[in-house]
């Protein structure tokens, strides 16, 4: 039988990767594969009460960035290795490279405590393929301000994204095996056919 893949999707806050990742998900159902779309933090009943209170509660860097990798550690236990191990195909809207970027990049946290909660958490798993949705600041923030109301992320400054994205960035030159970087910026129906040719390669 053919193995699953585990495929995420990032990005800074109004990158707009959403929009595509129910494209991926039915170009890949098209094939005739079986897909899990999940998204972090959350994924699963206590992940998402955890969701909500990293998404509207104030707290430490380091209390953030533990429930995350809690949040994860139930996520890849219940659902992401289960389903890998099926042979389904996973999509997860966000993964461990969030918290390099939003923890590491956007609130300093010390990458080295990142790099063990990693090891701790997954030290066997990494995405097959990871897709950067990239855009510049200003364009992220536009298309937040045309949604609802925003969370505690979302409400960030500035120079939060902009080290957010860097580390992003930085991330995809460091693993450019399983990194793509989308260009953002181009109109839909572009990355739609760049989508595709990114999977006819997997
Ligand atoms: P997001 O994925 O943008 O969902 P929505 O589209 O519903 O707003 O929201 C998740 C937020 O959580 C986002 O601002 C990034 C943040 N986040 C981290 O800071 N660290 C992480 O490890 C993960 C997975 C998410």
């Amino acid at each position: 039988m053919a193995s699953g893949k585990f495929i995420t999707f990032e990005g800074i806050d109004g990158a707009g990767k959403s929009t595509h990742i129910a494209f991926v998900a039915d170009v890949l159902r098209a094939q005739g594969h079986t897909v899990v779309t999940t998204r972090e933090p959350g994924g699963t009943e206590l992940g998402e009460t955890l969701r909500n209170l990293l998404l509207h509660h104030k707290m430490h860097l380091e209390t953030e960035a533990l429930l995350m990798f809690a949040a994860r550690r139930e996520h890849v236990a219940q659902v992401i290795a289960p389903a890998l191990e099926r042979g389904d195909w996973v999509i997860s809207d966000r993964f461990t490279d969030a918290s390099f970027a939003y923890q590491g990049g956007g609130r300093k946290l010390a990458l080295e405590k990142l790099n063990i909660l990693e090891q701790w958490v997954h030290p066997d798993l990494q995405p097959d393929l990871t897709l950067l949705f990239d855009v510049p600041l200003e364009v992220a923030r536009a298309r937040l301000d045309a949604e609802r109301a925003l969370d505690k992320f979302e409400q960030e400054k500035a120079d939060f994204f902009a080290a957010t994205r860097a580390e992003y960035l930085r991330r995809a030159a460091e693993f450019p095996q399983r990194f793509r970087v989308i260009d953002s910026t181009r109109p839909i129906a572009g990355i739609q056919v760049l989508l595709q040719q990114i999977l006819a390669q997997l």
